[in-house]
């Protein structure tokens, strides 16, 4: 018993401060924590990107991603209903495009029975209940890697690349994709890919727009899993976001509202949560983060070594997301939090 506490365990007289408040009240047990908690965590603030390759019955681990698989099409249909059992909301698919179908102009994207179109028709006739999101950009079909079309002399062409995301969305959209999510943050798309959607009939597709996506090293992992890793020539700083820049994506996220984006998307997650925060607090709208590959195997890598508790950091992570107001998060731990959610219920 510390010298200062009286035999009831009180300080004594003379240790005492003279307080009138003191948080720590509100902290002293269990019971109190809960219910003074300012935010939640639950299964619907949850999105699983996975990734689909061509096969059947088969599953390849992603080395720099611990824990996460790519998947043929028919297990991607079990995992999506284990996914709709657990009660999570929606996936995102991304494909690994085998390199022989990877083009200087990316023409696979366009492909009606590519993967992700055969992937989205699987998931919809075996699971209709979950929302399917798919990405649009032309990265994960292109031979030098890039999200756009190249001219000769190496630049990325804007609305050369528009024309063809336009036709990327609407083969999406006829293949039971439920929001189309452009991820390539090139100027105007938005508003085009909504024109074509509503010509084409596509009235309830939702736009999530990556509105704020940023030029970051913590996409590593992702381009490991969907094999862009080798080709992807310089970098993608002509139409990624600055990491310097946080006004501009405000400017960003204003000109995709204003095109018909139906809800915004920051991406990577953790290090710009006051983007997530920006952005909700102006527009309002429903805004989603990205926990990154990046973001994932630092926290598995740690958690693998011993370093950290990787379920209490992941956890952690993802509250983080919902204290700066993101609506919900796309994250690579969907599944596990699901179950332990469900576990604790
Ligand atoms: C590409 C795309 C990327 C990610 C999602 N869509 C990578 C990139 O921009 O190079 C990264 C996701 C992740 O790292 O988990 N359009």
């Amino acid at each position: 018993r510390p010298v200062n506490l009286d035999p009831m365990g009180r300080p004594d007289a003379a240790t005492r401060l003279d307080l009138t408040h003191r948080p720590r009240r509100n902290r002293k047990a269990d019971w109190t924590r809960r219910l003074t908690r300012e935010n939640t965590l639950t299964v619907a603030d949850l999105i699983w990107p996975i990734f689909v390759m061509d096969g059947s019955d088969a599953r390849t681990p992603v080395s720099s991603m611990p824990g996460v698989e790519r998947l043929s099409v028919d297990q991607a249909v079990r995992e999506a209903e284990r996914a709709a059992g657990l009660g999570i909301p929606a996936l995102a698919l991304f494909p690994y495009t085998d390199p022989e179908l990877r083009t200087v102009d990316g023409r696979e994207a366009l492909n009606r029975d590519n993967l992700v179109c055969r992937t989205l028709r699987a998931i919809k006739d075996a699971v209709p209940e979950i929302g399917l999101i798919t990405d649009v950009a032309l990265d994960p079909y292109t031979s030098h890697g890039h999200d756009g079309l190249l001219s000769p002399d190496g630049r990325i062409l804007n609305d050369e690349t528009i024309a063809v995301l336009i036709e990327q969305s609407l083969v999406q959209a006829e293949a039971g994709a439920d929001v189309i999510a452009p991820s390539d943050m090139m100027d105007g798309r938005v508003g085009a890919i909504r024109r074509a959607l509503d010509a084409e009939g596509h009235l309830d597709a939702q736009i999530l727009a990556y509105s704020a996506k940023y030029a970051s090293a913590f996409y590593g992992p992702f381009r490991d899993a969907v094999g862009s890793t080798g080709c992807l020539k310089g970098d993608k700083r002509t139409y990624q976001m600055d990491p310097a820049n946080g006004t501009e994506a405000l400017r960003e996220a204003a000109l995709d509202i204003e095109e018909g984006a139906d809800m915004l998307m920051v991406k990577p997650g953790l290090p710009y949560l006051d983007i997530v925060w920006r952005l909700k607090d102006t527009f309002g709208l429903p805004t989603f983060a990205y926990q990154v590959s990046g973001e994932y195997a630092m926290i598995e890598a740690a958690a693998r070594n011993g370093w950290l508790d990787g379920e209490r950091a992941m956890m952690e992570s993802l509250m983080a997301f919902k204290r700066a107001g993101a609506d919900g998060v796309l994250t690579y731990f969907a599944p596990r939090v699901a179950e332990k959610l469900a576990r604790e219920a």
